[in-house]
C-alpha cells in the first residue's frame, strides 16, 4: 500500500515537472505572448528581412538602417526568450547566448556597411536558430 502510494506521488510529481517545463517552452509565467507567437511575429520576419537584405549590398543608408533594425530587434528578443520563466535548460540559454552574441556582430557590421563580415555574422546566428529548435521546438 505505500509501495502503492509512493509511485503515484512519482507519477503525479513527474507529470507536474513535465507540465510546467513545457508551459515555460511554449509560454512564459505571466506574460501573454505565446513562443511560438515571438517565433512568428518578431523572430522569424526579421530574420527573413535580414537573410534577404544581405544578399547584396543596401543601395542607401536608409537600406542598411533596416537592416540595423533588424539585427537589433533580433538581438532584443535574445532577451525575451529568457525572460519570465521561459528557458528551460542549458541548451536552451545557450542558443539564446549565441542569437545575442551574433546579432549584435551583425550590427557591428552594418554599422560599418561590411556586407560580407554581417553575412558571416548572420550565418552563425541561424545555427542558434536551429540548435534551440532541434532541442525544443516539437
Ligand atoms: C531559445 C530557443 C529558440 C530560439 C533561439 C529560436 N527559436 Fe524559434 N521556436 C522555439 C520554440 C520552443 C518553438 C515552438 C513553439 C511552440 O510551438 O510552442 C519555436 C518555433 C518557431 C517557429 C514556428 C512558429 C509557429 O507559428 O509555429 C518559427 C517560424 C521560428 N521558431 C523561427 C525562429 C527563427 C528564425 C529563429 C532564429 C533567428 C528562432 N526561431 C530561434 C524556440 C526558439
Amino acid at each position: 500500500m505505500k509501495k502503492q502510494l509512493l509511485v503515484a506521488v512519482t507519477l503525479v510529481a513527474v507529470f507536474v515537472v513535465s507540465m510546467v517545463a513545457s508551459a515555460q517552452v511554449k509560454k512564459g509565467k505571466t506574460r501573454a505572448a505565446l513562443t511560438k507567437q515571438i517565433m512568428g511575429g518578431i523572430m522569424r520576419p526579421n530574420c527573413a528581412a535580414l537573410g534577404e537584405g544581405l544578399k547584396t549590398a543596401p543601395a542607401d543608408d536608409k537600406g542598411w538602417a533596416a537592416l540595423a533594425t533588424n539585427a537589433a530587434v533580433l538581438n532584443e528578443v535574445s532577451y525575451i526568450v529568457m525572460d519570465d520563466g521561459r528557458c528551460p535548460d542549458g541548451d536552451w540559454a545557450n542558443a539564446a547566448t549565441t542569437l545575442r552574441e551574433c546579432s549584435a556582430a551583425v550590427l557591428a557590421k552594418i554599422e560599418a556597411k561590411d556586407l560580407e563580415g554581417a553575412s558571416a555574422a548572420f550565418k552563425t546566428l541561424t545555427g542558434a536558430c536551429a540548435a534551440c529548435h532541434k532541442a525544443h521546438k516539437k
